[in-house]
């Protein structure tokens, strides 16, 4: 990575230069003629010489012109402006955060032509004062990560550089009152110099280097997940003819990322994954993530995983307490039911695709808790028509006991079709005598209505045939595209639904109807436990 150069004080011819225009200015300025004129010419003069020695000496720090050759701070303070010389010289510009402009179209990556030379404003001051000076101009120093805020001087090994922010200071007014008073107490020179530096690719962010290169106005920030040692975009029509420079400077400026693809199809398969293409690194998909503190390892091109989903998955973890019983429908590879698991839940967790299957039994391992879990490679009706309905039966004296203490939780994470799955509810048990052991279902859904709540919840009474008014909660989960939410409706089945017969059941025995729920509309806390 090239960085702050040298300095360089010894330009003779150019000082000499300016000493002789000096005179000849002064002289002009005192009588009041020509200023104007003498500025330009002078000016044109300069420009000249100091960009030949610029070239050929490798400048690196010179000094600014004399203080009558700048607008604006002159005639307030006699101080130096900064960008007298840089006004001259277009190769230098104070620019930190634009690469140059002949990067733009490219569409392969070249590091190298992102070189750029930028003038800083600077101050030399003490060594033994450095620290103090700086740390009181904190808001006027260089604040750029990767660039130093002081630099050597090697011409001058007592002084030290501080950099300033180009934004903030272009000559001795833009100082405060309170950091102009620190710099006389430290006797700093009041001149600003210039520091010449070499900004290259490493210097700049991916969102600058994006920008540089794609055709100006158009949207270069179009996000991306990071599941493990992957990043996964989802790059738009405009973006696609550069994405493998794309993929290589989000590689390049992410730590860790050995892998950049880009999703080719909607997700719209069964199993919930995308396909895609790799962009740049290595094609190795088989990522190990952490999330809320559980290790989770798959195949990211055959199973679903999302990362915008651990604060929804945290949140259904944290209504479960120890001893609780869940039956995931739709596991994946295994977000919601490792967790369970490890909080002590006796949990049976399903999931359609082989793939899923296979890394959900890998993370029960991986995790130790394969003693508590059960799992299953099937169809989710067939998994609640079967091996859920067979359990619970088994555990149906325990749980309608008047002392369990054991909720039972379906969760239903497949947003796209799982609230069709709602009507396996009806009239799944014989018996009645569930009133107290009435699972609570967390079924998610998608919807595009303007009352994504009151959509859900009329969808999921459609199901299973009942009204769940003062019965439900729901939950917005997140935002997936715009006019798109992603919901989740939690409520007890009904034990109408569950039973058969259960109301003429209930009317001879006179059991009182169950106990109904707040009519909560978008809370998560408040939900059937
Ligand atoms: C949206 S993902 C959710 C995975 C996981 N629960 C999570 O929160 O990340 C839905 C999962 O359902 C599975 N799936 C799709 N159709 C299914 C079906 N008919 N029966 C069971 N699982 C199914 C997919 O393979 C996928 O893993």
């Amino acid at each position: 990575m090239r960085s702050q150069g040298n300095t360089t004080w010894n330009i003779s011819r150019y000082q000499q230069k300016r000493k002789i225009l000096n005179t000849f200015l002064q002289t002009f300025h005192r009588f009041g003629f020509f200023l104007f004129f003498t500025k330009t010419w002078t000016n044109t003069v300069l420009s000249v010489s100091v960009k030949k020695l610029a070239t050929r000496q490798q400048l690196q720090l010179t000094p600014l012109l004399p203080p009558y050759l700048s607008s604006q701070c002159i005639s307030k303070a006699g101080v130096t402006k900064l960008n007298t010389m840089s006004a001259y010289n277009p190769e230098e510009d104070v620019n930190l955060y634009t690469p140059p402009t002949t990067v733009r179209g490219i569409t392969e990556l070249n590091r190298d032509l992102f070189r750029k030379n930028v003038a800083l404003p600077a101050l030399k001051v003490k060594k033994d004062v450095v620290n103090k000076v700086t740390k009181s101009l904190k808001n006027s120093t260089l604040k750029r990560p990767g660039l130093k805020r002081v630099v050597e001087d090697s011409k001058d090994e007592m002084y030290r550089l501080i950099l300033l922010d180009p934004c903030k200071i272009s000559c001795m007014e833009s100082f405060e009152t309170s950091e102009k008073a620190v710099l006389k107490e430290y006797n700093v020179d009041l001149q600003i110099h210039m520091y010449h530096l070499e900004m290259t690719y490493e210097h700049f962010k991916p969102e600058e280097i994006l920008k540089a290169v794609l055709p100006e106005g158009q949207d270069v920030t179009s996000g991306f997940s990071r599941v493990g040692h992957i990043v996964h975009m989802n790059l738009r029509d405009h973006q696609l003819p550069y994405k493998y420079l794309i993929g290589q400077v989000i590689m390049d400026k992410n730590p860790g990322v050995t892998s950049v693809v880009n999703k080719t199809n909607i997700i719209d398969n069964t199993y919930r994954n995308f396909q895609m293409e790799v962009l740049a690194g290595e094609d190795n998909m088989i990522a190990k993530v952490k999330e809320n503190n559980i290790t989770y390892e798959f195949d990211f091109s055959k199973v679903y995983w999302n990362p915008r989903l651990s604060t929804e998955h945290s949140r259904i973890v944290g209504l479960l307490n120890s001893g609780d019983l869940v039956y995931d429908v739709f596991a994946g590879v295994g977000p919601f039911a490792i967790p369970a698991a490890k909080k002590n839940c006796r949990v049976m967790a399903n999931d359609l695709n082989p793939e899923s299957y296979k890394w959900l039994v890998h993370n029960c391992k991986l995790n130790k808790v394969n003693n508590k879990l059960q799992s299953f490679n099937m169809d989710g009706r067939d998994f609640l028509l079967g091996p859920v309905k067979k359990d619970f039966i088994k555990q149906i004296e325990i749980l309608s006991s008047k002392e369990n203490k054991t909720s039972i939780h379906i969760i239903m994470n497949l947003p796209g079709l799982a609230i069709e799955f709602l009507d396996v509810f009806r009239q799944l048990f014989e018996k009645q005598n569930l009133v107290d052991a009435l699972p609570t279902v967390h079924c998610y859904s998608f919807s595009k209505s303007n009352e994504p709540a009151k959509d859900i919840q009329r969808r999921a009474e459609d199901f299973l045939g009942t009204s769940l008014e003062g019965r439900c909660s729901i939950h917005l989960v997140r935002n997936v595209a715009p006019n798109k939410e992603m919901m989740c409706i939690s409520f007890k089945v009904p034990a109408e639904v569950l039973c058969k017969n259960y109301l003429a059941e209930r009317d001879n025995t006179e059991e009182p109807a169950p106990k109904r729920l707040r009519p909560d509309e978008v809370t998560a806390s408040e939900g059937p436990q």
